[in-house]
Formats: C-alpha cells, structure tokens, sequence
C-alpha cells in the first residue's frame, strides 16, 4: 500500500475508460498510440483504489461494440490486454488483489487465455482489492446470459429480482460508483443492472490524462454525497431499504 492512503467508504468502483482515441488525435498520433497511453494509467488507478480502500474496481477495457472498430485496432487492445498481465501478474499477487475478467473472451489469442486463466485460479482466493476487467463484455449480454441460466436450472419458474442479480458474472455486486472519463455522459452498455444505485461521475479528463489525484478528488466529493436508496434520509444499506420497501407495501394499504 502506498504511503498516501486514504478511506472514503466506497466499496465498489467502475470507470469507463474513455477518450484515448480523441486524446492521440489531438496530439497528431494515431488513435492506438492513446491506447498505449491509456494502458499505462491502468496500473496506477489500480494502486489508487488499493489504498483509497476502495473493494472492488472494475474497469471497461473492451466492449462488445468495439468489435465493430478497425482489425488493427483491436489487435493492439488485445496485446495492451496481454501485455499488462505479464507485466502486472507478480504485482496482483503481491498485494493480495483478486482478478478476473467479465465478458466473451472466445475470441482472444490462446497465450492471453492462458494468462488470464492461470491469474484468475492463482489469486482466486486474495482477500484484497477485486480487480475486474470487462473484456468483450456488453451488459444486456450479460443479462440475457443470466436469465437464460436462471430458466435452464428452474425451467417453469418466474425469475426474480435476486434470481437475476444472483446469475450475473459476479453475483450481487452493486456498484457504488461509476465514474466515465472523456466527456460524454452516456453508460455504453456497462453494468447496467449493476449500477441501479451508483452515483455516477463524468469529467472531461480523457482517460491517458486520469490521474490518481483527480480519482482522490473525485471519491472525496462523492463521499460527501447523501445516498438515500429511495429513502429520505441517508442510508447506507440498499438491501435493507429494499427489505424495508417489500414489508411497507404489504402492510401499508391504500
Ligand atoms: C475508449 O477510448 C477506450 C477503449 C475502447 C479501451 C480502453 C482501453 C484502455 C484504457 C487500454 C487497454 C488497457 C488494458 C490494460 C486492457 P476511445 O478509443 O473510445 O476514445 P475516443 O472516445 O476518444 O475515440
């Protein structure tokens, strides 16, 4: 852990990561060279959330759009993917951080499969930060995948709210907060079930100039944030307002 260690009471954080293409253009480069940029940020956001006593982090490196952008492209983004996991393998392990992946990642080269297989299982039971990447993920995707696994175990049945959530690649894992870099305000088919609840942040800092400072400034103005669940009061429990929620509207008659 970094000497310069804070808390903010912010379990779980997702980031688009946006803007690398913009930011290489603007410096006459091409687009992948933002990629390049961008990847080195990755580990330093990383080391961030660690020691701001962030939980969980989960960063949108590739989505199920992307597929749609130029070969050569994509094939850099496979390879800053591989290259980060050899470089920052030793790292992960090191500080206890839990690793996975959340999407479709049939089409990535054998090596890189293998390297993330062998990282998931090895740090499959740290006790620290979890780091997920989503990689060739789409979130309706995700959530037709686990309707689909919810009928094929209970054929007949209605799905529930719990049901749903249960069957997600990560079961029950609400985001808190879901910060997008590079100046749009849109969600891109990230987490959406996930982030029902999560404040939501927007800056204009395309991702290669995110830094761990900005990311200090933005969990200290969140955290300031009252978070109500639907109540009217703060509150810092979603289930037991959801608990609550179900008790009242069966007692509470017209
Ligand atoms: C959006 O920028 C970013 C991506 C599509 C990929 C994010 C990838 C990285 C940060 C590097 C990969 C790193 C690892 C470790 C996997 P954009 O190209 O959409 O930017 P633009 O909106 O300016 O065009």
């Amino acid at each position: 852990m970094n000497s310069e260690s804070f808390q903010f009471n912010i379990n779980h954080v997702a980031i688009i990561m946006d803007g690398n293409g913009r930011w290489a253009k603007m410096r006459s480069h091409p687009r992948v060279w933002g990629h390049i940029r961008g990847s080195g940020v990755v580990a330093d956001i990383v080391e961030a959330a660690d020691d701001f006593g962030v939980k969980a982090l989960t960063l949108y490196a590739f989505s199920t759009e992307n597929w749609c952008r130029p070969e050569g492209e994509v094939k850099v983004l496979f390879k800053l993917l591989h290259k980060f996991l050899l470089k920052e393998k030793a790292r992960i392990l090191a500080n206890d951080i839990c690793f996975k992946i959340i999407g479709d990642i049939s089409n990535l080269p054998l090596k890189t499969k293998d390297l993330i297989d062998v990282l998931e299982k090895e740090s499959s039971n740290n006790k620290g930060l979890k780091l997920t990447f989503a990689f060739g993920y789409g979130s309706r995707d995700e959530i037709v995948m686990s309707v689909n696994k919810f009928i094929e175990k209970n054929p007949g049945k209605k799905i529930a709210v719990e049901d749903l959530s249960a069957n997600l690649y990560q079961a029950h894992e609400e985001v808190d907060l879901l910060i997008r870099t590079g100046g749009d305000q849109r969600i891109s088919n990230f987490l959406l079930w996930q982030i029902a609840y999560a404040e939501l942040f927007f800056t204009d800092t395309k991702w290669p100039d995110f830094s761990r400072e900005e990311f200090k400034e933005i969990l200290k103005s969140v955290s300031t944030r009252e978070r109500r669940f639907g109540a009217i009061s703060n509150s810092i429990n979603l289930q037991k307002n959801i608990d609550l929620a179900k008790v009242n509207k069966a007692s509470i008659r017209g």
